[in-house]
């Protein structure tokens, strides 16, 4: 067990878990701001191994393992997160215009379980304010993708707007797009995963994408509550519009197989839940999607994972990349390194 695991953990999770998100965040934001203490962590926390490089896309990933969409969803730290070993961050997600995102309190740990809930709802500062961060910001080694969404007051039939405006202002700021449909937090969202609103959203970007001077390869998320048809038609829309992947998966809405109590469980109320209990259920989307593209489409593996070993079985199921969330926040700042010596 890790300092942070056995002392340091114990004492964030008994404070409000989005105060200590913002906590880590300005924790993160001012450790890595001074050169000594910044050496201090890269040293400790990250893993330099030429055999973990992958090239994807046109694009070097110094190593497979990302951090995922909504823990820096403004773009605060893009260019830090490579100091706890992250080969690759994923801003956002990012909407158009600010908005606030749903009522506190809207994120949940489950520590029974390994788990979060979250209802967070999209709240960020809005493309403009996360663009002229990223204009000031040195990237360095880091790949850098960008997670977009729609307000929540934009209705489903203007959505493609809402993608375009985002997509537009962050062009030439990031190395990818993916194209978030999957949130169980904005209403309505994950109707745009249907094949028909599905592919005017997507085909629309793609035209617009290869109309630049340098495309940026265009991703999907999706959720983990799909079936075995809606995957098929998933499958069919990313081959028309010709995406350059694919990442299964968000958070679910399913209640399955918790430890927690089902009171808890019942006070919460809705929301996302991720960690330990996806693990399963998006290792099985990843394997049915590798599959049914013939292993041909690049598949990016996220949902549970918890441990190298569950890093190793996404890869060796046909994941080409891996991101963390949950993972992150129950393994703290060691857990990239510990991914990575196992990989
Ligand atoms: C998320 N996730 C998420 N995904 C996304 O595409 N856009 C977002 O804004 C967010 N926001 C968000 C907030 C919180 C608090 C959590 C816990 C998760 C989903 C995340 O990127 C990931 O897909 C899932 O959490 C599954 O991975 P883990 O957490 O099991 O590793």
């Amino acid at each position: 067990m890790s300092l942070y695991q056995s002392i340091i953990r114990p004492l964030l999770f008994n404070m409000d878990p989005e105060k200590v998100h913002h906590l880590s965040m300005s924790g993160l934001a001012l450790s890595t701001g001074i050169p000594g203490v910044r050496d201090i962590m890269a040293s400790a926390w990250s893993h330099a191994d030429s055999s973990l490089e992958k090239k994807l896309w046109g694009l070097t990933f110094k190593n497979p393992v990302g951090l995922a969409a909504g823990f820096d969803k403004d773009g605060l730290l893009a260019d830090k997160w490579k100091y706890l070993g992250f080969g690759f961050v994923e801003v956002g997600t990012v909407t158009p215009r600010p908005q606030a995102g749903n009522p506190k309190t809207r994120l949940f740990r489950l520590p029974e379980d390994q788990a979060i809930i979250n209802r967070m709802g999209f709240n960020n500062q809005g493309v403009e304010a996360m663009a002229r961060r990223l204009e000031r910001s040195s990237r360095g080694d880091v790949v850098l993708g960008a997670n977009i969404g729609k307000n929540k007051v934009t209705p489903n039939e203007q959505a493609v707007d809402d993608y375009v405006i985002c997509f537009n202002r962050l062009h030439d700021l990031v190395d990818y797009f993916v194209v978030n449909v999957s949130s169980p937090n904005t209403p309505g969202l994950r109707s745009l995963q249907e094949r028909e609103p599905l592919t005017r959203l997507l085909g629309t970007l793609q035209e617009l994408n290869q109309s630049k001077a340098t495309p940026r390869p265009l991703l999907l998320k999706i959720a983990p509550d799909l079936n075995e048809s809606q995957l098929d038609d998933i499958v069919a829309v990313a081959g028309d519009t010709q995406l350059s992947g694919l990442i299964a998966t968000n958070t679910t809405i399913s209640r399955e197989g918790l430890s927690t109590p089902i009171e808890r469980i019942e006070s919460i109320g809705a929301g996302g839940l991720s960690g330990k209990p996806l693990t399963q259920a998006s290792q099985d989307v990843l394997k049915y999607l590798y599959q049914q593209t013939d292993g041909k489409l690049p598949l990016v593996g996220v949902g549970g994972i918890m441990d190298g070993q569950d890093a190793k079985n996404r890869l060796e199921a046909g994941a080409s990349l891996v991101q963390v969330y949950t993972g992150f926040v129950y393994g703290g700042p060691g857990f990239v390194k510990s991914i990575l010596q196992h990989l």
